[in-house]
């Protein structure tokens, strides 16, 4: 019975203990985890010769580690939290088990200081992904806990090195410490922006690889708030999959628009002599701003692009539009007068925004209703409508969805977990509703998710 407290045996549902029972068994949970994840208070040095403290991690030190596994496998993840405040750990962009998605009450009791939880993660999908507190989320996603997730194809692609990269913003003031961490005038708008650009917590690293080689780079936008747009320059690249699953066709690595909770992979053909340098760029409206670079070291290995294996295509399934049936969000302010509700899992003080009229007014053991509720099975359009004037990163768990049309530019084919939706813009996307349980549904700017722009979706039988 390691790895469950006692408030889980207290408030968890028969149903719950009857299926974490079932599906991993007693003897399991008494071995060790394949991996212990502490959620610790931690400092480092983020700004060259600045300490920052009360920084929040995974782990006891440095940025969170990347977890792996291999597509359809099943790990074991230990979190004990050591924090003086209660969490919950999300998988973003799983397509797995609504008991392990990490959200409070919706799918788990909230962890509290000195409780453990013990997750077992398993993606039927290959790619990258990432993880992060649902709980408290402004704050401790803001104080460093954002981690990189990746599922590898069973079989290799054909690269000779694996880049993982960790984007986000820290809001730091001179002297390093965190500035507050939002403001609510911002919060009201497009959200409150880092002041310090970091790749993997560094501010412009070099990473130093083989000339003439391939290299996948996975970058993956963990800020809370910052849509941006990348480039690769200095090398061929081509990005070869998003959100986690791969493109039809390979596309140019350049004015690559991703928003907070996306990623891309960019295959990269390192420069041939020594020294040479590609570089990973941000292009903002204030300028351009370098990110990371590559360097390339001794001999040429004279690798080609054209050697790699085209990725995999994952298992969703294919939407049937013609028996679709229509699911309309309206994504708009608030209405006046609601209250945020104290909740264990924090709230900003304030109430902004709403989907279909509904704001979030917290996380509680009671929570609202569903915002739709779907046959599992069945195919649904999801009418996205954006009435405000800013851009919104909207986020499904536990279900990929198909990006179909919008009224305001052509849209790729893709399926993905989180799709920007743009100011005043109606986009509609398609899923499957093949994974019962109740799903998070949000805005990924996490100032608008945690001042109402939030909800769930239900899939039963
Ligand atoms: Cu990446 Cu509900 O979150
Ligand atoms: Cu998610
Ligand atoms: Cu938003």
């Amino acid at each position: 019975m390691l790895g469950m407290s006692r408030r889980e045996f207290l408030l968890g549902s028969a149903a719950t203990l009857a299926a974490s029972a079932a599906s991993y068994g007693w003897a399991q949970s008494a071995m060790a985890a394949d991996l212990q994840l502490p959620l610790n208070y931690l400092s480092h040095e983020i700004m060259p010769g600045k300490i920052t403290e009360r920084m929040m991690g995974f782990g006891s030190d440095g940025p969170a580690p990347v977890i792996r596994l291999k597509q359809g496998e099943t790990k074991s993840v230990e979190v004990t939290n050591n924090l003086h405040e209660a969490s919950v750990v999300h998988w973003h962009g799983f397509r797995h088990e609504n008991a392990m998605d990490g959200v409070p009450y919706l799918t788990q009791n909230p962890i509290e200081l000195g409780e453990t939880f013990r997750y077992q993660i398993r993606s039927p999908d290959a790619g990258t992904f990432w993880y992060h507190p649902h709980c408290n989320t402004l704050d401790q996603m803001a104080r460093g806990m954002t981690g990189m997730l990746i599922v590898d194809e069973p079989e290799d692609p054909g690269f000779n090195q694996d880049l993982p990269l960790n984007i986000r913003d820290f809001r730091l003031g001179n002297d390093g410490q965190f500035a507050a961490l939002f403001k609510p005038r911002n919060a009201a708008r497009g959200g409150t922006l880092g002041t310090v650009s970091t790749v993997n917590w560094q501010v412009q690293p070099t990473y130093d690889l083989p000339a003439g080689s391939l290299l996948r780079l996975r970058l993956a936008v963990t800020d809370v708030t910052r849509i941006g747009r990348y480039h690769v320059s200095g090398a061929e690249a081509k990005v070869i999959a998003l959100d986690s699953h791969p493109v039809p066709q390979p596309l140019p690595a350049k004015d690559i628009l991703l928003s907070p909770g996306q990623r891309a992979d960019i295959a990269l053909r390192m420069p041939d002599h020594e020294g040479e340098t590609a570089e990973l760029v941000l292009n903002t409206l204030a300028g351009s701003r370098l990110m990371a670079t590559f360097r390339a070291m001794g001999a040429s290995l004279n690798r080609n692009l054209a050697e790699l294996k085209p990725l995999p295509r994952n298992p969703v399934s294919e939407p049937d539009l013609a028996n679709a049936e229509i699911l309309d969000f309206l994504f708009g302010w608030s209405p006046d007068g609601d209250e945020p509700i104290q909740s264990i899992c924090g709230s900003l003080g304030y109430t902004f925004w709403s989907i279909n009229r509904t704001p979030w007014l917290g996380d509680t053991p009671d929570p609202l209703a569903p915002l739709a509720v779907m046959k599992v099975g069945k195919s649904y359009i999801v009418r996205l409508k954006n009435n405000t004037p800013n851009d919104h990163p909207i986020h499904l768990h536990g279900l990929a969805f198909k990006l179909i049309r919008s009224d305001k530019r052509p849209l790729p084919p893709l399926f993905t977990d989180t799709a920007l939706l743009l100011s005043g813009e109606t986009m509609d996307v398609a899923l499957v509703a093949d994974n019962p349980g109740n799903w998070a549904f949000h805005c990924h700017v996490i100032e608008h998710q945690k001042t109402g722009l939030a909800g769930y979706l239900r899939v039963e039988a």
